[in-house]
């Protein structure tokens, strides 16, 4: 079991949230709009509503929030987030889903671990489940897939272990720098989404021969 923090209580949290206090695990919502942190924590029964401007309860703080804030998030907790892990769930999207926002060469997650204090690590995942896959009980007869990303690998195991916690499976795709690629996965599902299928019903899965 882990503990967790969320920051944000909007779609992303929400999946998220459920799926970790089904898996046993503690689970603490924060968000800019307290009463909304309160209500979510309410109606998925058994998570916290945890103030803004103190440390997180978790050990595990999953940023669930836009890329353009995320930064600044982190920037304003600062030393309260030393010992903790970071996870980063964000798409940089430019407008239009045209492609990304984030400079050439880098990656939401490098740009958020660059906010965050020294030693701190970053982790990226989830990103690449819609939240509406990630809210649905996983059909069929094998876990959802979700890929990580760190340069830490205690940071690492520990979020793999929350992801089995939620019935899911963890893939290290490597470095934090995968991100990159990661987070132009994104774009793909998205575009796909548009194009053929149509809908945003599907993930995207490893298949590993035996
Ligand atoms: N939706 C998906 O299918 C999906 C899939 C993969 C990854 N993601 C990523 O997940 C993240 C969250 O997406 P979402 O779909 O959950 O978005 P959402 O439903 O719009 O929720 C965003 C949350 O972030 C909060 N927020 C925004 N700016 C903030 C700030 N400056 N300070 C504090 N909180 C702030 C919002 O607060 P208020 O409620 O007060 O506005 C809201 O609770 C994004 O980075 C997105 O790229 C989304």
């Amino acid at each position: 079991m882990s503990s967790i923090s969320i920051i944000g209580a909007g779609n992303m949290a929400r999946a998220l949230a459920a799926r970790a206090l089904a898996g046993g695990n503690a689970v603490e919502i924060i968000g800019r709009d307290p009463a909304k942190a309160k209500e979510l924590a309410s109606a998925l029964g058994g998570a916290t509503a945890g103030p803004t401007g103190i440390a997180p309860a978790g050990d595990i703080v999953i940023l669930a929030v836009p890329y353009a804030s995320a930064a600044q998030i982190v920037s304003e907790y600062g030393d309260m987030l030393d010992g903790k892990v970071i996870v980063d769930v964000s798409n940089p999207f430019a407008p239009g889903l045209k492609g990304l926002v984030t400079p050439d060469g880098s990656s939401a997650a490098e740009e958020i671990a660059k906010a965050v204090p020294a030693g701190v690590p970053v982790v990226k995942a989830f990103n690449n489940l819609f939240a509406r896959v990630l809210a649905a009980d996983p059909a069929g007869d094998r876990p959802l897939d979700v890929f990580i990303a760190g340069d830490d690998e205690q940071a690492k195991a520990a979020v793999s272990a929350f992801i089995e916690s939620l019935g899911l499976r963890p893939l290290d795709t490597g470095p934090l720098s995968m991100a990159r690629a990661l987070e132009a996965a994104s774009l793909l599902l998205v575009g796909l989404a548009s194009h053929s299928v149509k809908d945003n019903n599907f993930s995207l899965g490893i298949n590993i021969l035996s």
